[in-house]
């Protein structure tokens, strides 16, 4: 996942140099990509997102995001759970703040990962956690199999999280939110080739980048209608132009979820 960003990066970086290039006038004798805000929204609050969980490890530290759809169930990344037991994650609920040591801390009592995951590229990237202690927070509901029509093209969508905010940069020590526009299927297949998965994967963002997520805001939601549609996944690198953020297609896994919320 990682090596795909990094990988793709490189690329991106070339392309990045040339179109510097052409622009001009720089002088610059290195061309580097001008740090893009990510999430390029706004700071905003889990009063406002009260669903928006921090998934940590157990010290406390933040690494990805997660989205509560019942009491005791929080949807997330498989990526996210590699390597993790129920022993080494948290999740965190009414914290704005990474630095902060209000709202709910629960422990993990199962992590169930899409038994097809392998790999964010080849789809499946959904995981769900079931917590020890209920979350006194208000749950996002969630899309149902059915609903494969929330991704038409051009429709509106919201991402929220605490990643870093631009390709190479630091978390948001505040919760942040933006919004991106849903990219058709061909669009990002343009993009991606073969990596992009319909059956399992919806890319949102603008032609031009600029808004997106990044690394830490995996597990987050992508929200159509304030409804939970997608789980942040991957990239490449971040906010770059032609190169629209991935997210799970939830509607695809819905029924499993269900499974998992229900058990
Ligand atoms: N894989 C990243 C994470 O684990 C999320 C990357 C999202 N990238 C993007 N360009 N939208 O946090």
């Amino acid at each position: 996942m990682s090596g795909l960003n990094r990988a793709r990066q490189t690329v991106a970086a070339a392309l990045a140099a040339a179109a510097a290039a052409t622009t001009a006038m720089l002088g610059a004798t290195t061309a580097v990509a001008a740090p893009r805000p990510i999430v390029g929204g706004t700071t905003t609050t889990t009063t406002a997102y009260p669903f928006m969980m921090q998934i940590t490890d157990a010290s406390g530290n933040q690494f990805c995001g997660g989205t509560l759809v019942s009491a005791k169930k929080v949807v997330t990344a498989a990526h996210c759970m590699a390597g993790e037991t129920t022993g080494s994650v948290r999740v965190v609920g009414g914290r704005t703040y990474l630095n902060g040591t209000n709202g709910t801390v629960s422990k993990v009592t199962r992590i169930w990962v899409n038994p097809d995951y392998t790999d964010a590229s080849n789809g499946d990237d959904v995981a769900v956690l079931t917590l020890s202690s209920s979350m006194p927070y208000t749950t996002a509901s969630y899309v149902s199999s059915s609903q494969t029509g929330v991704y038409a093209a051009g429709t509106t969508a919201r991402i929220v999280g605490w990643g870093t905010t631009s390709e190479s940069g630091n978390s948001s020590n505040q919760l942040r939110t933006a919004t991106v526009p849903i990219v058709s299927d061909s669009s990002c297949r343009s993009s991606y080739g073969s990596d992009y998965v319909q059956s399992d994967m919806v890319c949102a963002g603008y032609t031009s980048g600029g808004v997106d997520t990044c690394q830490g805001d995996s597990g987050g939601p992508l929200l159509i209608g304030g409804v939970l549609a997608g789980i942040t996944s991957w990239g490449n690198g971040c906010a770059e132009a032609g190169y629209p953020g991935v997210y799970t297609r939830l509607t695809t896994f819905s029924s499993l979820v269900t499974a998992q919320v229900n058990s």
